[in-house]
């Protein structure tokens, strides 16, 4: 169901450089494109892994209007900390480019003046939102309204966050402009237009047969399905901005190439850049330009449509023209989104966990562990901290790094730290080796077929089965009443031990080489199909065992928590609306009008306050993230809601029986909810 193949180009969705990479996108499209990659060159493969920064769309101009800064500073600022962030995290990507840059404008530009030259592009004059406060054509982002397929309410003119759709925007509901909220008017102006309708036969006969030859997912084939039936389109390639790559055709050069046309071709630009950088300049052809390299493409699912019809469809029109044919994706397995703490990431409602945060607190390789546990694969996983914390001690430290560490510590205590020699095999011994024996192919298949999560998984059951053959086995009593069997599982435990730092490097690669350098192994001894039957050497002298994996404390967690913003629960954005309650559910709810009676800071917190609330003469304490949008002094004798039967909870060490309802304000502050005249304390809310 999947093809093999020596040369495998990879890339993974560009993103864009305007926000930090938080984990939400580690998990869409980064993680399971490194773990892929790291997997198949220990297969020996010859893989070409490129990714970089999109630099270019309202994405950027709309964060640089934010932050009242031009596009180039914003782009100057995020695309060398993403880039630094990718690389703590052990992303192993070949180059790590831009869009901005020269080299990619001619790309761009030479792809859409050729389409223009073959005739493939039509001029069209079509409506178009305008706003007249910002006498501009609003493109894309720069309109906001309700999605005619969903009906979000926060949809963007170009996409729907929510559904996913690729929208008109003159179809969007209710349209304002982002800029300064006013309801545009329609103008017409003039645009190319690539003519996707043209190419949906051969697109859906194109889709059919690399899943045949490769198996795609369920999801991504649905969501492909679901733009057929519809029906394709003819689309607008080129924009009403100054930010971009100039069209290259005569009379239109004050306007720009749709970023979605000029973004997927920044991977082309990346294999050349890659490719000139090592002074080969030809080189990229032998991943982009050959029928036997394989091309997988990792992206998230919002976008399905660019990767799987326009990127394809872009790459057909190119072919059909061109003496230099492009290889087109072999396979895109999109994951869906990974939430946190049920709540999805949100770039503009703040909520998500940096990266670069997160490794200020924990190794890359515990991020990788976590996150490659829930990777939403088949449907929307979530990602909290409670997990996190559960799968590294539970998983992490106690199977996989307590046996490597207690086989090296019984090694260095009853064999000298020395490779001891295997004697004679017991029924457990030999079902051990053959476990190991069959491990690389089966968790290969899972890596070749893109289920990473159950790569990681039954890569976790190794060491399970580990522990449980060094338990069964009690070389503890065999080494005094049975010295050669108890040599004989010291050697299978340390042979074991040789095979999990192969099978576990495309997840945890330092931990894995931490695991090669106890027992005593170089990296270039490191291949894949060895991870099965390859005794250490008896005799060898071992370093002193090091500890590879240390258990997060509770501390740990919290301290994170208060120094980023995630300390309460009630700083959290309410999750998306995910189907109706009724009125009985709602009813579920006590929501109380509460009193505040004292407030002061929580000692050791930048976010929290303790409150004393006092509800019908009841008091409570209830503590609070709001310590960074009020003092204390500003709320007491404030009435506020309260959700009144919450479990209780503890933060920072301190009780909380209670939740006080916030809401955010655009500019990020929090504010709470009050009533307008006095209540009764203690009143029902509803
Ligand atoms: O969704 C995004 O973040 C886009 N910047 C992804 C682009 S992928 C490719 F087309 F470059
Ligand atoms: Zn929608």
């Amino acid at each position: 169901m999947t093809r093999q193949a020596t040369r495998i180009l990879v890339t993974s969705a560009l993103p864009y450089a305007n926000g930090y990479i938080h984990l939400g996108h580690l998990a869409g499209a980064y993680l399971p494109a490194d773990m892929y990659v790291r997997y198949q060159r220990l297969k020996g493969r010859d893989v070409l892994f490129l990714c970089g920064s999109d630099e270019h769309g309202v994405a950027i101009t709309v964060s640089a209007e934010q932050e009242k800064t031009t596009p180039t500073a914003i782009i100057d600022r995020y695309h060398p900390d993403n880039e630094e962030a990718f690389r703590r995290f052990g992303m192993s990507f070949d180059t790590y480019s831009r869009t901005s840059r020269p080299y990619h404008h001619a790309t761009a530009r030479e792809f859409f003046a050729a389409f223009h030259r073959a005739g493939i592009l039509r001029e069209k004059e079509e409506r178009q939102l305008y706003c007249p406060k910002d006498s501009m054509f609003l493109a894309d982002r720069y309109v906001e309204g309700t999605c005619p397929v969903c009906k979000y309410d926060k949809a963007r003119g170009d996409q729907c966050e929510q559904c996913g759709s690729w929208l008109n925007q003159v179809d969007v509901i209710d349209p304002r402009c982002k800029l300064c909220g006013a309801t545009p008017e329609v103008r017409l102006t003039s645009h190319w237009y690539f003519p996707l309708g043209r190419y949906q036969a051969r697109l859906q006969e194109y889709i059919a047969e690399r899943d045949r030859r490769d198996g795609w997912r369920e999801t991504v084939k649905r969501y492909c399905d679901s733009w057929f039936r519809e029906g394709l389109q003819d689309r607008a390639v080129t924009r009403d901005l100054s930010w971009g790559v100039p069209v290259p055709v005569e009379g239109y050069g004050h306007k720009v190439i749709y970023v979605w046309f000029d973004a997927v071709l920044g991977y082309i630009t990346a294999g050349r850049e890659w490719a000139r950088d090592r002074g080969t300049p030809e080189a990229w052809k032998a991943y982009w330009q050959d029928d036997a390299t394989k091309y997988v493409a990792f992206i998230g699912k919002d976008n399905v449509v660019f990767h799987c019809i326009v990127f394809p469809a872009m790459l057909m029109a190119w072919n059909d023209h061109q003496a230099d044919q492009y290889v087109l994706p072999e396979n895109v397995p999109a994951n869906e989104f990974l939430n946190l703490e049920g709540a999805k990431f949100s770039k503009s409602r703040g909520w998500g966990i940096d990266l670069r945060d997160f490794l200020r607190f924990f190794p890359a390789d515990y991020v990788r562990f976590a996150l490659a546990s829930t990777l939403p694969e088949t449907k929307d996983s979530d990602f909290s901290l409670k997990d996190f914390q559960s799968r590294i001690n539970n998983e992490l430290a106690d199977i996989v790094g307590n046996f490597v560490n207690r086989t090296l510590a019984f090694t260095a205590r009853s064999f000298d730290g020395v490779v001891p020699d295997r004697g004679p095999l017991n029924a457990r011994d030999r079902e051990m080796l053959l476990l190991l024996q069959q491990a690389p192919t089966r968790i290969g298949e899972m890596y070749e077929s893109y289920h990473f999560r159950d790569a990681l998984t039954e890569t976790v059951a190794v060491a399970r089965a580990a522990n449980k053959y060094f338990n069964d086995s009690e070389p503890w009593k065999t080494v005094r009443s049975d010295r050669p069997a108890c040599a004989t599982t010291i050697a299978i435990s340390l042979q074991t031990v040789r095979s999990l730092s192969i099978l576990f490097r495309p997840v945890l690669p330092s931990i894995a080489s931490g695991m090669a350098r106890q027992i005593g192994d170089t990296e270039e001894a490191v291949a894949w199909d060895t991870a099965g039957d390859q005794p250490l050497p008896a005799g060898r002298a071992l370093p002193t065992p090091e500890i590879l994996v240390s258990k997060i404390e509770d501390q740990a967690i919290e301290k994170m928590m208060s120094e980023l913003s995630l300390t309460s629960p009630s700083a959290a954005p309410a999750p998306m609306p995910e189907g109706l309650i009724s009125i009985d559910d709602f009813k579920k709810i006590a929501l109380r009008i509460a009193t505040v009676v004292s407030a002061e800071a929580v000692p050791k917190s930048e976010k929290l306050l303790r409150l004393i609330v006092s509800i019908g003469g009841e008091e409570r304490q209830v503590l609070a993230g709001i310590a960074k949008h009020y003092s204390p002094e500003q709320l007491v004798g404030k009435q506020v809601v309260v959700v009144a039967n919450l479990q209780p909870a503890k933060l920072m060490g301190q009780e909380s029986r209670g939740m006080l309802l916030a809401a955010n304000a655009d500019d990020g502050t929090l504010k709470i909810i009050t009533v307008e005249g006095p209540i009764a304390s203690g009143a029902v809310v509803r």
